[in-house]
């Protein structure tokens, strides 16, 4: 591919020879503030909500970012001051976005696994809804409601079997998955929730999975979604908002994914032709906010020819861009200046000791060692899937805004990695 034609819209893009991420060259950033780095666009990430919100225009709908993608707490800031509410996973994200100034009304708690403890912290603080996944956890959400006298507001996470078309680790709303509650089982278990004295129905939810380049599927599945409405009302248990969850995809290659214009065009059509137009509903994006509004900056340590391939050795690894070892993730990797001179087809890979430790496999690079590269669609599923792995610190992370820059998180210091371990007596 021309890296003229970057996959990330215009905020990153060349200038003759010279990367810039908005009015910013990037090679300045990395001078001022080292690497690996992490470049994200402001605009860029309001443009990809403005996408949400131009095509939920005139409707009763709200965005809740899904901030597993990316909870870096500026980026949280940015979302919570631009309307958005938040889909969290855990106590930790709880915090996180109460921390860059969310209202706990303004959030919904997704995932199979919460906590007793998780949950009476949420109850306190009065979220909007919890997304239920079982119903075991139906049972404990109202013990621990209960106990706290006041009732839970619930959503169940059905699952509607549609195949999303994306990578397995990635789909989840497929039979064998450990996510929500069967479809043939929903209705047995809105019985339960509404039976319960701790909980209140509230709505319904699904989210089938991730980088999603299909309206099929979401079509599917909102077909799935409103056949379960019908018969749930019908028991007499009004459902008062319909979630659609996230993972619509993002271009990091070749993929012609819908806009979330166009996508919600679709799905507000169906819904208006089946007569439930006029509902609250909601959403929880994350990647097709973030992921195209981040790069990853990059040195160039080595060249190392081999007899059956060439490697780049650059200074970020598996650590900080965890997606092609786990999901054997394409990502573009494009010089931060452009040079003439023959390219070298080689595996870009990381100082880890892995042999999973690659970030780009068979790429033809013309690059030298000391050269700058970036790693593109960096904003969604990276820094908050970074490790500590062969104990190397987190990134440093920056947020451009027109020809400003703000240092969002300090690179880790290895004071910050050994803080909380202690040596024996
Ligand atoms: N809602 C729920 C309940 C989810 O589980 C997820 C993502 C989302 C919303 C947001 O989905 P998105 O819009 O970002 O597709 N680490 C993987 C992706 C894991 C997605 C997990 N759930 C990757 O790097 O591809």
């Amino acid at each position: 591919m021309n890296p003229t034609h970057l996959p990330q819209g215009p905020a990153v893009r060349y200038e003759g020879d010279v990367l810039f991420v908005e009015d910013v060259r990037v090679a300045d950033l990395a001078r001022e503030h080292g690497t690996p780095l992490f470049v994200y666009s402001r605009a860029a990430m309001l443009a990809a909500l403005s996408a949400y919100q131009r095509g939920f225009a005139g409707r009763k709908a709200r965005v809740f970012y899904a901030l597993k993608a990316n909870s870096s707490l500026a980026i949280l800031q940015l979302f919570a001051r631009a309307g958005c509410g938040f889909d969290i996973v855990s106590g930790g994200e709880l915090e996180r976005v109460l921390a860059a100034g969310a209202q706990p009304a303004d959030i919904i708690f997704s995932g199979v696994g919460k906590t007793r403890h998780e949950m009476r912290r949420a109850l306190e603080l009065g979220i909007h809804c919890f997304n239920v996944e079982s119903e075991p956890e139906l049972e404990v959400l109202n013990a621990v409601a209960t106990g706290l006298g006041v009732r839970a507001p619930v959503s169940l996470r059905v699952n509607p079997d549609v195949n999303p078309l994306t990578h397995p680790y990635i789909s989840t709303g497929l039979k064998g998955s450990k996510f929500g509650i069967a479809h043939k089982d929903a209705l047995r278990a809105y019985r339960q929730a509404a039976a319960l004295p701790g909980l209140r129905v509230v709505g319904i939810d699904c989210h089938i999975g991730s980088q999603i380049t299909n309206v099929t599927p979401y079509l599917d599945a909102m077909d799935r979604m409103l056949d379960l409405v019908t018969a749930i009302e019908a028991a007499g248990i009004p459902i008062a908002h319909i979630d659609f969850g996230g993972g619509l995809g993002i271009v990091y290659n070749d993929e012609q994914p819908p806009a979330a214009d166009a996508l919600w065009q679709r799905l507000l059509a169906k819904l208006d032709a089946r007569g439930f137009g006029d509902r609250q509903l909601l959403v929880e994006p994350g990647r097709s906010l973030v992921g195209n509004a981040g790069i990853c900056v990059t040195e160039v340590l080595y060249l190392k020819p081999g007899e059956q391939k060439n490697f780049c050795i650059i200074d970020a690894a598996m650590n900080d861009l965890p997606r092609p070892a786990m999901y054997e993730a394409f990502h573009q990797i494009v010089p931060v200046q452009r040079r003439a001179g023959a390219a070298m087809v080689c595996d870009v890979v990381g100082p880890v000791c892995e042999s999973g430790d690659w970030i780009g496999r068979d790429r033809a690079l013309s690059a030298q060692a000391g050269d700058l590269l970036a790693v593109l669609s960096a904003g969604a599923y990276c820094m908050s899937m970074a490790s500590n792995y062969n104990s190397r610190g987190r990134a440093a992370e920056v947020l451009v805004d027109g020809s400003q820059v703000h240092v969002i998180r300090e690179r880790e210091s290895i004071e910050d990695q050994l803080r909380n371990e202690t040596l024996l007596p």
